[in-house]
């Protein structure tokens, strides 16, 4: 598995250890990833050992075990705790995934948690994300259409038609994948990553919508989309089993075909 390398401002020192309260029997050791921005000072890493029989199997448990009962400056977003909103999204273990999802005891060793990769950080674990939320709202990410919709009933669809965002309409922009991705790494200023180009294939795909030809118009540009060098990191990473790849190579498909 890839080791994606650690977030920019990474010039990081040691920072505080946290023992194991007296007579914990499972003790793990988490190192965690920690930079405030107000404080002037460079990231640290700090170094909590826990007792896992005082917290719940996921890495997001532990971490909402510190900072209850530990230390309550940790910073970190969770909502769901159930791998749908997509907020827990962090590198653990080298691999960027959901920490709510992410079960202790399948990580060896240390727990090393950072924030996602190449992202500027808000604080500790916490990825600014207005950047990309700006990149998914030019894709338009709504359905388009001009025709008035049939009366009294919803836009219908067809059993296969529907089944076509099978795959597509799970993603839950938890960003794993576009931060997994070299290309998006080097040109996230220009190349809209495999996040959002999966979103934006999901509405290619969606037989109700009428703006196909607007919305590859606007992908059709060396840098949006064609950026992608089918490296795959985004399909290994993805916490959902989702293959950004795949809706990558249907958007230059479906280009190459008006063009023939
Ligand atoms: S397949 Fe494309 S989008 Fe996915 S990691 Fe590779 S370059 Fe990035
Ligand atoms: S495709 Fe997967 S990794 Fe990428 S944003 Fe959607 S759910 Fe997250
Ligand atoms: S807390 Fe919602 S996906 Fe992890």
């Amino acid at each position: 598995m890839a080791e994606f390398v650690l977030p920019r401002n990474s010039r990081i020192r040691k920072g505080k250890t946290f023992p194991a309260p007296a007579g914990a029997k499972r003790v793990k050791t988490f190192r965690v990833y920690r930079w405030d921005p107000e404080s002037g000072e460079n990231p640290r890493i700090d170094t909590y050992d826990i007792d896992l029989d005082n917290c719940g199997p996921m890495v997001l448990d532990a971490l909402i075990h510190i900072k209850n009962d530990i230390d309550s400056t940790l910073t970190f977003r969770r909502s769901c705790r159930e791998g749908i909103c997509g907020s827990c999204a962090m590198t653990i273990d080298g691999m960027n995934t959901l920490a709510c999802t992410k079960p202790i005891d399948e990580i060896r060793g240390k727990v090393k948690v950072y924030p996602l990769p190449h992202m500027h950080v808000v604080k500790d674990l916490v990825p600014d994300l207005n950047h990309i939320y700006a990149q998914y709202t030019s894709i338009k990410p709504w359905l388009q259409t001009e025709t008035a919709p049939p009366p009294d009933v919803e836009r219908p669809q067809s059993p296969e038609e529907r089944a076509k965002l099978d795959g597509l309409y799970e993603c839950i922009l938890c960003f794993c994948c576009s931060t997994s991705c070299p290309s998006y790494w080097w040109n996230a200023d220009r190349y809209l990553g495999p996040a959002i180009l999966l979103q934006a294939y999901r509405w290619l795909a969606d037989s109700r919508d009428e703006a196909t030809g607007e919305r590859l118009d606007d992908l059709e540009d060396p840098f949006r989309l064609y950026r992608c060098h089918t490296i795959m990191n985004c399909t290994k990473t993805c916490p959902k089993g989702l293959n950004p790849g795949r809706a990558i190579g249907e958007i230059k498909k479906m280009i190459m075909a008006r063009t023939e």
